[in-house]
């Protein structure tokens, strides 16, 4: 009888325990409930052209442009078409910041925010290495110093911890293979009052004519930005084609 009983009360107390781990173990924001899946990708067969038939939150990854892209990208019409001064006035930088332009390409951008940098310097990150020869070639051409040249690999920008002022991904993030990885490694990059600023095709406008996977809505953006903790600030519709999407990091004030 005895027995019994200490059986009965060791189940009891096993079962308290299972309770108790399940309730510590459920992420208490759904966002957040992505990030504790080991896996947050999902992959099938029947996708767009335009795209490498894996998605993330819903969405699906467009295929990188490749290096011979690069004249596309450095196209005479782009100024017209993007305004992209009006991004770089947006952006309010200081003259000491460090700015990681995420997915530089031909480094379009990085050459127009370095002259405003006089004691800061831009951070060119790129998986491919084609590129930033193109980026290196600019460099000479154009007389600029503090440009720097990173190679990233899928899932990781390689950038140091706590030492980016601003992250700016341009026509890039849509086409990132592992979003939520190279997120994460930027929020690590970023110093504490460190911003995020994506610009994308506006996903909303039917009338845009970018291929479907080439534009993302406000509110994927905003959603894939709070999987990685990053807390929506503002949206700049300052631009003809593009929204310009402002994020902080969720500790801050
Ligand atoms: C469409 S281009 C845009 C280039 C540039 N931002 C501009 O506006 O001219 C996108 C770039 O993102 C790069 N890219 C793709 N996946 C990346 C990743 N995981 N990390 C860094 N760069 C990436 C590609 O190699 C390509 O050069």
């Amino acid at each position: 009888m005895n027995h019994i009983r200490k059986f009965n009360c060791l189940s009891f107390i096993g079962f308290i325990l299972l309770i108790l781990n399940c309730w510590l173990l459920t992420p208490i924001n759904p966002a957040l409930a992505d990030i504790s899946s080991t896996n947050v990708y999902e992959q099938r067969a029947k996708h767009s052209s335009d795209g490498i038939g894996k998605y993330y939150i819903g969405r699906e990854i467009a295929k990188v442009m490749g290096h011979t892209g690069a004249g596309w990208l450095e196209r005479p019409s782009r100024e017209l078409e993007e305004q992209p001064s009006k991004i770089v006035s947006a952006l309010n930088l200081k003259p000491d910041d460090v700015v990681a332009d995420i997915g530089a390409g031909s480094g379009y951008m990085s050459f127009r925010i370095a002259p405003l940098l006089s004691q800061g310097k831009v951070l060119a990150v790129d998986i491919q290495p084609e590129m930033l020869d193109i980026i290196e070639f600019f460099k000479q051409e154009k007389h600029i110093t503090n440009i720097e040249p990173v190679l990233a690999t899928l899932k990781n920008p390689n950038l140091p911890a706590a030492s980016i002022d601003l992250a700016l991904m341009v026509d890039a993030y849509h086409e990132f293979e592992y979003p939520q990885e190279v997120m994460q490694g930027i929020v690590k990059a970023l110093k504490p009052r460190g911003r995020v600023v994506l610009v994308e095709y506006r996903g909303e406008n039917p009338l845009i004519m970018i291929k479907r996977l080439h534009k993302m809505t406000q509110k994927q953006v905003r959603k894939e930005m709070q999987a990685v903790g990053l807390v929506w600030r503002e949206t700049k519709n300052l631009l003809p084609q593009q929204h310009l999407m402002v994020f902080e990091k969720a500790t801050q004030s």
